[in-house]
């Protein structure tokens, strides 16, 4: 499964990519107001520390200004894929932007209808949101299943990139059922490399080994 970093932090990026965990960046609009900068220059900078796809957010709603900000988006690197979210107009622009071989992450999907319409677009990615749907009383990684099944049953080529990732067992899951790609945020990245008995072991070998003799 390729691991997408879902951030805007420079610092946090830097970190994961010098882990080896990341393939990709997913940023969006809340992400890069908190940088307090614009989100050229952050994903120019991203575009910097990290050789992958990189997703960039287009704010118009309306087909024709998609279309223009997605092309203008693309043309800032090689490694951008426009994000585009998942309504009527954004369907129409993926698929245009598709046929101009232009990347897209279709964002801000929450039911197995909408990934279907977006495959058919040609969308490179989909989107779907765990997270929200936990928090809505709605098991966020039961639509992962069957989005991943309709997409194998038909041989579509939209990757499925689980987002909305709130703790490990989000990313375990993902990984069983068999999504290609997970965008998660810094903190869970950390937390997929932490475990308890690692630290304790590590500190119970480091005091022993206080007890032997120097290598000569
Ligand atoms: C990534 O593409 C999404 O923008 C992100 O995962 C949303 O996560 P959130 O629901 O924690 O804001």
């Amino acid at each position: 499964m390729k691991i997408f970093i879902d951030s805007a932090d420079l610092g946090e990026i830097r970190e994961a990519v010098a882990m080896g965990a990341v393939d990709g960046c997913t940023t969006n609009p809340s992400l890069i107001a908190k940088t307090g900068k614009s989100q050229r220059e952050i994903v120019a900078q991203i575009c910097e520390i990290l050789d992958g796809p990189i997703s960039a957010e287009v704010l118009s709603t309306k087909y024709d200004e998609m279309v223009v900000e997605g092309r203008a988006l693309a043309k800032w690197h090689k490694n951008i894929v426009v994000k585009i979210p998942l309504i009527q107009d954004g369907l129409k622009a993926v698929r245009t932007l598709t046929q101009e071989g232009i990347k897209t992450n279709v964002t801000l999907c929450f039911s197995p209808t909408q990934a279907l319409l977006a495959a058919k677009a040609g969308a490179t990615y989909i989107s779907p949101f765990v997270g929200r749907l936990d928090d809505a009383a709605t098991e966020g990684m039961d639509l992962i299943e069957k989005i991943v099944r309709i997409y194998e049953n038909y041989g579509y080529q939209t990757e499925v990139l689980v987002a909305s990732v709130r703790h490990p067992v989000h990313v375990v899951q993902a990984a069983e059922i068999g999504a290609g790609a997970c965008t998660i945020p810094f903190k869970v990245i950390q937390q997929l490399a932490y475990h308890p008995l690692t630290d304790s072991g590590l500190a119970k070998f480091l005091e022993d080994a206080k007890k032997t003799p120097k290598n000569g």
